[in-house]
């Protein structure tokens, strides 16, 4: 799949940007602070609806503006074309109809309710110095690194995640106004065992695609990472998640021979229902567990909101030891294992955004990350572009590269 055109309308630093852009690799060029980056994080948004670098929709709009919208004109490898729209409208815009904020999306002209029916329509993988933080920060960051990754393969899991979220702000509202002497009331006790057991119910189904899409980022990863670094360290991922849940999910599918099956069929329907069980009674039971402490300190302190994978480097967690070098092509390892990914489970090409990173790379990571994306549409941002070095022109051939010069929220295409 490729972009034709990204329109932007009062989205970051752009009022109005219309721009053709080419099939093949996109550089674009300037100095600190002109809307590099707002560009391509336009391209991501217009296609994953969030941001790569913030949480907040109403950052994107224009200061001073009320509504932005980011749009996509694109061809499939099938040569069919389709337009994808995002907008994200604040209290004050014409297009709130009780003065709430929300989001407008829209696939050919049509408005799509579902965000699950517009994310993984086009796919798009970003690799930024935000990335970094995937393997050095927070647990958030991971966790978002694997829900996109499956969220763009499987809507099915996207709705999961929605669903789990609804629920938890639910069970947390409730928790944050009980009284700690109505702890151990029947009527607290009913509604808490009402939440847990469909929280319990949903964790399972999420952890089982977890567990399984942390397994295959990890076999992956290691052979990029094994090509990137010269074949020094080990690279490994392990899914973290409730105590004892993994072990079980493990001896269910060794003592059944199921592992294989689990990994790249899919388990029959009896016994993914079995494991299902088994998981989700852990789950509650766990739940249960905690039910006293979480009542007291008004959280939930235990589910798989609190999720981890954890990114190791000689069976030695990175997070906590890593050079700046050693995060750095561990990320990059990680990005292309989610490219791959995408393309074993979706049958278009994923197009790449590559913000401020490639000047960085040296020239085996630059090599290693455009062969990887051979055929693909790139976007690659820098501040000088006599610092793309001549890795593209000698994997791509004859494949045209054009140049795009940014300045003040303005693009001009080189001639
Ligand atoms: N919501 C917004 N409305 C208007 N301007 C914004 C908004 N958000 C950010 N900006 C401005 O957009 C400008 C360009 O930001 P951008 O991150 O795209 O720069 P860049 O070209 O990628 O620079 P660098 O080379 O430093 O990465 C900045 O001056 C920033 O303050
Ligand atoms: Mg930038």
């Amino acid at each position: 799949m490729f972009i034709r055109s990204i329109h932007l309308q009062n989205f970051r630093n752009y009022g109005r940007l219309d721009l053709d852009v080419g099939p093949s690799v996109n550089i674009f060029y300037g100095n600190n602070a002109q809307g590099k980056t707002n560009l391509v994080e336009g391209i991501y948004v217009a296609s994953s609806i969030t941001s790569h670098r913030t949480s907040k929709d109403s950052d994107l709009i224009k200061f001073g503006e009320n509504e932005y919208k980011a749009s996509l004109d694109l061809t499939d490898d099938d040569n069919s074309n389709i337009q994808l729209s995002a907008c994200y409208y604040n209290e004050r815009s014409g297009l709130s109809k009780n003065n709430r904020p929300g989001r407008m999306l829209v696939i050919d002209n049509a408005a799509v309710d579902k965000i699950s029916d517009y994310i993984g329509l086009c796919n798009i993988v970003i690799f930024a110095p935000e990335d970094l933080n995937i393997v050095k920060n927070a647990p958030a960051y991971r966790r978002k690194f694997l829900n996109t990754l499956i969220s763009k393969i499987s809507p099915s899991y996207f709705n999961l995640l929605s669903n789990y979220s609804r629920l938890l702000a639910q069970k947390n509202a409730f928790l944050k106004n009980i009284r700690t002497t109505d702890g151990l009331s029947g009527s607290v006790n009913e509604q808490l065992d009402f939440w847990d057991f469909s929280l319990a119910d949903l964790s399972a189904d999420i952890i089982l695609k977890r567990y399984r899409f942390t397994k295959l980022i990890s076999g992956i990863a290691y052979e990029h990472h094994k090509d990137i670094s010269g074949g020094k360290e080990n690279l490994s991922i392990e899914y973290s998640t409730i105590f004892g849940i993994v072990g079980a999910l493990e001896t269910f599918l060794n003592k059944n021979s199921k592992y294989d099956v689990f990994m790249h069929k899919g388990l029959s329907e009896a016994d993914y229902g079995r494991i299902k069980g088994i998981l989700s009674d852990l789950v509650l039971a766990k739940l249960k567990s905690v039910r006293n402490y979480d009542i007291d300190k008004h959280i939930s302190s235990t589910g798989i909101h609190r999720d981890d994978i954890l990114i190791k480097l000689d069976d030695l967690v990175m997070k906590n030891f890593a050079s700046q070098g050693q995060q750095r092509t561990a990320a990059l390892a990680l990005k292309l294992s989610e490219l791959e990914i995408i393309r074993m489970f979706v049958s278009s090409t994923p197009i790449l955004i590559l913000d401020d990173v490639f000047s960085e790379l040296d020239k085996t990571r630059r090599i290693s990350l455009v062969s990887a994306m051979k055929n693909a549409q790139i976007f690659i941002t820098c501040t000088d572009k006599n610092m793309i070095g001549d890795e593209i022109d000698m994997i791509r051939g004859d494949a045209k590269t054009e140049f795009y010069c940014v300045s003040g929220g303005e693009i001009r295409k080189e001639s």
